[in-house]
């Protein structure tokens, strides 16, 4: 039987689409203020928005009949036909904001227009009119928004914690306030002071948000066609990052996800970026809104261009241009002066022999178990593991000598079951990855203090990542502190060197983005990725040793050797098939 669902659920299920957590409400309301024409705007939040949101701003106001009609359905000024459509320049077109949060929590506006002696105060509560009444006030408009979803429970159950919520917010206002540069913002959580931009050109903002290091980094970019006109910075190659950080693209002011886009981006920094690393970005495109189609999606993050590959190769070579134009595409320059300084050689000058400091009260065979300097013993560590594996290396009683390497890649043997083919680097990867596994079971046991700390530069919005997940870093034996714009990390798996745990810090970061939402054990992605690093490559030749150690971890991995049927890195050609194939 078919019903139809009464309106206010009809409403709730509609406004799921616009507003799925707080960030969703910060971002239409700072739309809002921006498509009034303000230019100051400032946000205010209470337990990363969940208990409040207000935003206030000094924009255009509303009258009396404006502000009760706001929060109706399909309720917009900014566009009245079909056609409007084509030219949308505001952020707003959809009439559906407002109206979406006034359903699913409790929100109150004040607002003032130019002209009017006085301001309106209204009321609402899951889209009621609780209370409408004249007020004093400045001009422009006031939005709070209380309890979110206090009427959702499925919705508010679903919310993440504080720190996540918070960061995107973050998200938002960071992109709402690049775009925006000519607009003061101000952001405060929890009673504190968070942001306070003046009002300044996008350089300027940039150094504000992300700190003076990055006025180095940025690389202009400029292209006017008729298509488009492109604008903005991009971040040198050599200054781009382990997780993909700053990647902004703004049409027509407005940010949007593009991995088209960001092909391009990729594309023409070829060969200057490392394997692995993100660049870094703000890039704004003005178009003829005619040309683009943003109604794609409700949250408007999704755009639709006409000519999208023309657009792909403008902004390729503009990059392009921009990188030959700052020489950061080598070039063999014959003008590089090439005097270096060679400090003169004085005959006269003493040679005295090095002085070496010896302690004469050290006893290397002393045991002192209770001695507090014992992380030199972990520093250590590593080479006497090394040294026992050696050994182990006579330990190939059960291995024969029927094995070869074939094409550098395969490793060929027979067992009892038939002939069996072994893909070098998988095989390799996954004895790594137990081992690994093993390792981090046990990571107490494996945790190196490090002498000098690790120091990672990192983005707002990755620190609190880092943050929320301290507890599953320590499961790594990574010990970290959060700096203001950077972590230190002060201990690491034994097993990994200083280069390898820059990498995987930032590879663990990215994967935790990526995972807000599923529970992936973060060790199990560590271990892989960490042997994937450290296992043997496809095209090395090995010599007759390092196949029977290969052969014999495997062998240990499991003893029943059977094992080998089932996995990806080897195949058995079984005696009983090729019997029946050539007798
Ligand atoms: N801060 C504000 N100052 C002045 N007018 C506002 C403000 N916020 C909203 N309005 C008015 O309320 C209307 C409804 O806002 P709402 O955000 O619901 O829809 P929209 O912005 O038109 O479209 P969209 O749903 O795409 O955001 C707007 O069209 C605008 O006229
Ligand atoms: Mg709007």
């Amino acid at each position: 039987m078919i019903e139809i669902l009464p309106e206010y659920i009809a409403n709730q299920i509609a406004a799921g689409e616009v507003i799925q957590r707080p960030s969703s409400v910060v971002k239409e309301l700072l739309e809002n203020s921006i498509d009034a024409k303000a230019t100051h705007i400032t946000l205010i939040l209470k337990e990363s928005g969940k208990k409040l949101i207000q935003v206030s701003d000094n924009g255009e106001g509303m009258s009396k009949d404006d502000s009760l009609k706001c929060f109706k359905k399909h309720a917009t000024s900014k566009i009245s036909n079909i056609d409007d459509l084509l030219k949308i320049k505001s952020k707003g077109f959809r009439g559906e904001a407002l109206s979406s949060i006034a359903s699913i929590s409790m929100v109150s506006l004040k607002t003032k227009k130019k002209n009017y002696d006085t301001g309106n105060e209204i009321l609402i509560e899951g889209s009621k009119l609780i209370s409408n009444k004249e007020c004093s006030s400045n001009i422009g408009s006031s939005f709070v928004v209380k309890n979110l979803f206090y009427n959702v429970p499925a919705r508010r159950n679903f919310l993440k914690s504080d720190k996540i919520e918070y960061k995107h917010i973050l998200e938002e206002f960071i992109r709402i306030s690049i775009s925006n540069s000519n607009i003061k913002l101000k952001l405060v959580h929890n009673g504190k002071e968070i942001y306070n931009l003046s009002i300044q050109n996008l350089k300027a903002r940039l150094i504000k948000i992300y700190g003076n290091k990055i006025s180095d980094k940025l690389l202009p970019i400029n292209e006017s066609t008729n298509l488009v006109n492109i604008s903005g910075f991009i971040c040198k190659p050599q200054y781009s990052k382990k997780t993909r950080g700053e990647q902004y693209f703004f049409v027509n002011g407005r940010f949007i996800k593009s991995p088209y886009l960001n092909h391009s981006v990729l594309k023409s920094m070829e060969g200057l970026i490392l394997k692995d690393h993100f660049p870094s970005y703000f890039i704004f495109l003005e178009i003829d809104p005619k040309n683009i189609d943003i109604n794609i999606h409700p949250t408007k993050t999704e755009i639709k261009f006409n000519d999208e590959k023309l657009i792909y190769s403008i902004l390729k070579s503009c990059i392009k241009h921009s990188l030959g134009q700052f020489n950061i595409i080598p070039s063999i320059d014959f003008n590089v002066n090439t005097n270096f300084k060679i400090p003169n050689f004085d005959p006269n000058r003493k040679a005295y022999p090095p002085k070496i400091k010896v302690d004469p009260t050290f006893n290397p065979f002393e045991k002192n178990e209770n001695k507090k300097n014992i992380f030199w013993k972990s520093v250590f560590k590593e080479n006497i593991e090394e040294i026992e594996d050696l050994k182990n290396y006579d330990n190939f009683e059960n291995i024969n000598d029927n094995f070869f390497q074939y094409l550098n890649k395969y490793i060929v043997t027979n067992n009892n079951e038939g002939i069996l083919v072994i893909n070098q680097r998988k095989a390799h990867e996954y004895i790594l990855y137990n081992n690994y596994k093993n390792k981090i079971s046990n990571i107490s046991n494996n945790t190196q203090s490090l002498l000098h700390s690790i120091e990672l530069d990192i983005s707002d919005q990755d620190r609190i990542i880092v943050s929320e997940n301290i507890q599953k870093f320590n499961q790594l034996g990574f010990e970290i502190s959060l700096r203001k714009k950077s972590i230190s990390i002060k201990s690491k798996p034994l097993f990994l060197n200083n280069e390898d745990t820059e990498e995987l810090i930032y590879s663990i970061i990215e994967n935790l983005k990526l995972n807000l939402t599923t529970e992936n054990p973060i060790e199990d992605f560590f271990c892989s990725k960490l042997a994937k690093k450290n296992s043997i490559k496809n095209g090395k030749k090995l010599n007759s040793i390092e196949i029977k150690k290969l052969i014999s971890d495997l062998n240990k991995k499991s003893k029943d050797l059977s094992f080998y049927n089932c996995n990806i890195f080897s195949f058995i050609l079984k005696f009983e098939d090729i019997k029946k194939n050539i007798g």
